[in-house]
């Protein structure tokens, strides 16, 4: 499966992904991801970025807000046609584009910093997407971006639970087979079934790397690693929004800020 198909799948997903996310359902977007990204991102006030994997634009426009000068792409025309539609009531200057990760459309050395909110996991031609936003930073810019833990989003997981329901160790396994592209079909699972009724569920292609292909990738691409966070929510999180429990016994995620010299 190549970049182009994966964006097929994504297209498809846009507008549910859209609409239950807007709902605030994408829980560990906006209670964990979001935040913690944001508190690692150093002051952007003035910088022009490029948001790689935009979808419908909710953290492009929070990094609008920080007052840089964003552009922002998405393989998904939905995607941004829903993240256009966003911007007209209340515009932030951002600009807008279809294009894939793999093949960006800009000269070389255009920005000073580029953010990939939860995107580059989805790419299966995962050296051509870091090679091409090291391509499209100046000489001192920086990529941070976020992904799915690849030591616990792995081929195998499972979540063992005591009495309580509440999640205590994560079973993973087969960390060491890279999937190209295996489908899971999936809603957010903080959705109830009212908000979930007539949605098709979203049909995502997986594609994972080991920690190692992740930093060897950078590190052959140039970047210099800058800093390395693994958020996970606080006891107040939780109490708000119990779905999110089984985050503070393993890392979901991944934040990766790495430097162009
Ligand atoms: C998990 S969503 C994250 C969306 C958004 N960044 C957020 O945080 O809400 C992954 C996004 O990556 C996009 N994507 C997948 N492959 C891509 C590619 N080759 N180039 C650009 N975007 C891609 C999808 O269309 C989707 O919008």
């Amino acid at each position: 499966m190549n970049h182009e198909e994966v964006g097929r799948f994504w297209n498809a997903n846009a507008d549910a992904w859209t609409k239950l996310s807007r709902a605030g359902y994408d829980v560990y977007r906006d209670y964990l991801n979001t935040p913690a990204f944001f508190a690692m991102l150093p002051d952007v006030d003035g910088l022009s970025g490029l948001d790689i994997g935009c979808g419908e634009g909710h953290n492009t426009r929070l990094l609008a807000r920080r007052r840089a000068m964003v552009t922002a792409i998405d393989i998904s025309e939905v995607f941004i046609a829903h993240a256009k539609q966003a911007e007209e009531p209340e515009p932030l200057g951002i600009e807008y584009r279809v294009a894939s990760a793999v093949e960006l459309p800009f000269a070389g050395a255009t920005f000073d910093f580029a953010t990939a909110f939860m995107s580059l996991m989805d790419i299966p031609e995962t050296d051509r997407a870091l090679a091409e936003s090291h391509r499209v930073l100046k000489p001192g810019g920086f990529l941070q971006f976020s992904i799915t833990h690849p030591c616990f989003d792995t081929p195998h997981r499972r979540n063992l639970r005591d009495e309580n329901r509440l999640t205590y160790a994560i079973e993973v396994g087969d960390y060491f087979r890279n999937l190209e592209g295996e489908i899971t079909e999936w809603l957010f699972g903080a959705a109830p079934p009212e908000a979930k009724q007539g949605l098709s569920k979203f049909k995502t292609p997986r594609f994972t790397r080991t920690v190692s292909q992740w930093l060897n990738l950078l590190i052959e691409t140039g970047f210099q690693l800058e800093r390395i966070e693994e958020p996970r929510p606080s006891d107040e999180t939780v109490r708000d929004c119990p779905d999110m429990q089984d985050a503070q016994v393993v890392a979901y995620f991944l934040h990766i800020r790495a430097r162009k010299p």
